[in-house]
């Protein structure tokens, strides 16, 4: 074992340090009662495979707070890099004094599933309906459940695979928005044989 006289680190406070994030702008409204509304989201997860499901961590003093939790639906939509604007800016006003669709010029359009709408121009739009709500401290973690998805048509091979590689998908690091870089590999590559130069089987 190294001695920890040799380790070449430096402590810091704890914190919530885990890094990169993905950045995402939650929808919800929707209803005769709740307007639509848009919220920055970084403390996001997936969670589940069976059922499919996520999280996000939202304070109680937010508005969309208030509507997630009376219509117990939201929609994840995935920004591309010409969202990070908006993103950003949705993150910094409150919907209580400003419509944000209008005044960022995004598109609200229907869910497959949710009377919540979409924000078109993101490319993947995952749809939510919450399962448990726990109140952890600062933040009510919704745990909610997948229940549809929609993705850009642009995003989608003429095989039918699925290209996100293509959508300019953004992540987040300690206060700061970045583009993703280049493609290590796809998942396995570390265990899969090499059949060629550069080609694995
Ligand atoms: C990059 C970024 C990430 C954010 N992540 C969260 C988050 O995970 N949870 C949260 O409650 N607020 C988060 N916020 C703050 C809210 O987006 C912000 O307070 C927003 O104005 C709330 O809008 P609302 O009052 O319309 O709901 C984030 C803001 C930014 C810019």
């Amino acid at each position: 074992m190294t001695k920890q006289a040799d380790i070449k680190k430096k402590s810091l406070k704890p914190g919530n340090m885990l890094s990169p994030l993905p950045v995402v702008l939650v929808s919800c409204g929707g209803t005769p009662k709740w307007k639509p509304n848009l919220i920055t989201i970084a403390w996001t997860g997936s969670v589940c495979s069976e059922p499919p499901m996520l999280t996000i961590s939202v304070r109680p003093e937010r508005y969309s707070h208030e509507i997630i939790k009376a219509t117990r639906e939201f929609v994840v939509n995935v920004p591309s890099l010409q969202q990070a604007g908006a993103t950003d800016w949705c993150g910094m006003v409150s919907g209580r004094s400003v419509d944000k669709f209008t005044a960022t010029g995004l598109t609200p359009a229907p869910a497959l599933k949710l009377r919540c709408p979409i924000v078109l121009q993101c490319p993947l739009n995952i749809e939510c309906r919450i399962r448990q709500s726990l109140l952890l401290g600062s933040h009510t973690m919704f745990v909610a459940e997948v229940i549809a998805v929609q993705v850009s048509a642009t995003l989608v091979d003429a095989k039918g695979r699925l290209r996100l590689e293509k959508g300019g998908l953004i992540a987040f690091a300690h206060g700061q928005y970045f583009a993703l870089g280049r493609c290590l590999g796809r998942f396995g590559f570390s265990v899969r044989k090499r059949t060629g130069k550069g080609k694995t089987r």
